[in-house]
């Protein structure tokens, strides 16, 4: 595990970025808007857990180490392409703010638990995106725009090489398994709802411009892709719920390796 440093040039970049299907490229849209409040959260978070671990698991501190600054990589390249968003929609400046919000009241309000929980939860969701990426939604990738796919494609195959990292730390200072359970089911509503919210927001935009395919050849791809993206999503989320949940065990693949190497530079 290593952080990597990709660069990349947004100039030309389409916010717009998945046509085949629209509605995916937003819903990844609207966790970009989320990266640069949340993953400064996990950094905080984890030095929280850092400390406590520090005498006793140095091998999980170096872990943290590394996933910090990962993280710190994600957000800074993602705020960087929030820009794009600003300049190619409206609105974007109040969803910045709203989660910004709850970022700051998370750290402020909760504890260490909850918080940790939290976080183990985001990662989970996390490593799910990351799947789906590589896997079902591949296909209609070929045509994004190919910045923002290989944005994507850098944070997602981080995240999924450090996919056990917060699951570690929480198993490490609190392995109740309600804990973590309650963290996975609250971040999933938290952010599946902002992510819907700030989607259902762009596409309207795109309505209005007239750039959504409409034809029914287009119209059944994308329902056949969601249900294939469904399908494999669902067995993952109910394997998150299981008290034996790890994610170390998960392996990833020939995709995800080759997206890694092509981030190293
Ligand atoms: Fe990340
Ligand atoms: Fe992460």
């Amino acid at each position: 595990m290593k952080a990597r440093r990709p660069t990349f040039s947004f100039e030309d970049a389409q916010a717009f970025w998945v046509p085949e299907m629209p509605a995916y490229g937003h819903n990844l849209n609207g966790g970009s808007l989320t990266l640069p409040y949340l993953e400064p959260y996990l950094i905080q978070v984890l030095k929280q857990a850092r400390d406590r671990l520090q005498e006793s698991n140095p091998d999980l501190v170096r872990d943290i180490d590394v996933f910090s600054r990962q993280e710190a990589n994600h957000f800074r390249a993602h705020a960087a392409y929030n820009r794009v968003l600003r300049r190619q929609y409206e609105g974007i400046e109040e969803f910045e703010a709203e989660i910004r919000a709850d970022f700051e009241s998370f750290l402020e309000d909760r504890s260490l638990e909850w918080n940790l929980a939290y976080c183990d939860g985001f990662e989970s969701i996390g490593l799910i995106s990351g799947e789906l990426f590589f896997g079902p939604m591949a296909g209609v990738l070929e045509t994004a725009d190919p910045q923002v796919r290989g944005l994507w494609e850098w944070h997602l195959a981080e995240e999924i090489e450090h996919r056990n990292v917060c699951h570690d730390v929480l198993k490490a200072l609190y392995p109740g398994w309600r804990t973590r359970i309650s963290g996975f089911r609250y971040a999933r509503h938290h952010l599946q709802g902002f992510g819907n919210r700030v989607m259902r927001h762009l596409l309207a935009q795109d309505e209005a411009a007239g750039r959504l395919p409409k034809d029914r050849r287009s119209r059944l791809r994308r329902r056949l892709v969601a249900a294939r993206a469904a399908a494999f999503a669902l067995p993952r989320n109910l394997w998150v719920l299981a008290p034996g949940y790890g994610p170390a065990r998960r392996v990833e693949g020939p995709t995800v390796e080759a997206g890694l190497a092509r981030s190293e530079v």
